[in-house]
């Protein structure tokens, strides 16, 4: 990545566990609608249109960097645009997106068509491509995917769920189907992050976003050797592998084990005990609760400044909310999120290589 600019560096540094200039930061859910620019983009055009237009998609992409001066760029996308390619029905509503008709059986699961993405989702690759092209090598552009237990859970359940019902009963009550399917959609995440890496992503993350609804002993059993294989099949790529999870506390170790480089975690474990858990292997990514984005600058860089104290001096460490930023965020706060890090965290005597 041929720059002058300090943050081409240090997110991937830190994500090897090397020492950096100042702490990294990026945030889930930089580009979206807490941005004016994306609202008015939107009126015009729909979700999925925005992410299948390679240009629009690049420029969503590269105007978070621009406005919040974050370390990375993370491709705009969703976990769901691939599973449209699987042949699944899915639409964005007001109430979050709905999966139409929802998977529940074996032979729903047995439909489920496994695709090139470079056949499929040339609207991607082709984004990852421009976005590329516009950063310049300022930053490092992250890829992702949705991980097979979180896909699952809508693919299952139809859209978003308070208590995972349908999904459980397949999951417990047909464990057979439910690894068909879990397997299925590991190997397309594999296929999905090679693409992007391939395209030009020098990072993947994958979300587990509801890895915390299970009890250890079922994530072990049903989640844990799934994303073995995953983090596994994409070691020869060489690029840093994340995995990020929420309410994962009684799960750190099981994340530890799955292979990823880096872990990043929610506001509700302690980040130093996670750092502790997870061992000087793994990187740790996270952990400021996004509503903290609300408080009037003092307050937010308190909170800012125990989570930096909580990560401790030592490297692998990145900044990051604990989920993402929430629609209705102040985006000035977002900005100030940014710049405090930094400020707070620069040490000068260091370089970023
Ligand atoms: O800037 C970025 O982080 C990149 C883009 C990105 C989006 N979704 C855009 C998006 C990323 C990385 C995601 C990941 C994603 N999508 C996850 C995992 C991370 C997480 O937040 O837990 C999940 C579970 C999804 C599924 C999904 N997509 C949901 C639940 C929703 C509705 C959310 C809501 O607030 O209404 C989406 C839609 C979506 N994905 C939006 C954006 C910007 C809102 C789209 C809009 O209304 O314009």
């Amino acid at each position: 990545m041929p720059s002058a600019d300090p943050r081409a560096h240090r997110l991937l540094e830190a994500y090897r566990g090397r020492p950096t200039d100042c702490t990294p930061v990026w945030l889930m859910r930089q580009a979206g609608r807490y941005q004016a620019s994306y609202r008015a983009l939107r009126q015009r055009v729909s979700f999925f249109e925005l992410c299948r237009d390679p240009d629009l998609a690049a420029q969503v992409t590269v105007t978070a960097v621009e406005e919040l001066g974050v370390d990375a760029a993370i491709i705009f996308s969703d976990i769901l645009v691939p599973v449209v390619a699987l042949g699944v029905g899915v639409e964005l509503t007001e109430e979050g997106p709905r999966i139409a008709p929802p998977v529940r059986d074996r032979a729903a699961i047995e439909a489920l068509r496994l695709f090139d993405p470079v056949e499929e989702l040339p609207f991607l690759l082709e984004a990852i491509r421009r976005t590329n092209r516009a950063l310049a090598g300022r930053v490092p552009l992250l890829g992702f995917a949705g991980a097979p237990l979180t896909l699952a859970s809508y693919l299952v359940e139809g859209g978003h769920s308070r208590n995972f019902i349908q999904l459980k009963r397949l999951l417990f009550g047909d464990p057979e189907s439910a690894h068909l399917l879990l397997d299925k959609l590991a190997t397309m995440v594999v296929r999905h992050l090679r693409a992007q890496v391939e395209a030009g992503c020098h990072a993947v993350q994958v979300f587990d976003t509801w890895a915390g609804i299970l009890a250890p002993d079922d994530y072990r059993e049903l989640c844990l050797p799934h994303l073995q294989r995953i983090f596994a099949e994409l070691e020869p790529l060489n690029v840093p592998r994340i995995l990020f999870g929420t309410t994962t506390g009684s799960l750190l170790e099981l994340l530890r084990d799955s292979g990823a480089d880096v872990i990043g975690v929610d506001w509700r474990i302690d980040l130093a005990e996670a750092r502790r858990r997870l061992g000087p292997r793994i990187a740790v990514q996270g952990n400021l609760d996004p509503c903290c984005l609300w408080l009037e600058e003092p307050a937010l860089e308190r909170r800012i400044r125990h989570v930096l104290e909580q990560a401790g001096p030592t490297p692998g460490y990145a900044f990051n909310l604990g989920h993402g930023v929430l629609p209705g965020t102040p985006p000035e706060r977002v900005r100030f999120l940014v710049d405090t890090v930094h400020r707070l965290s620069a040490r000068p005597s260091q370089t970023t290589r």
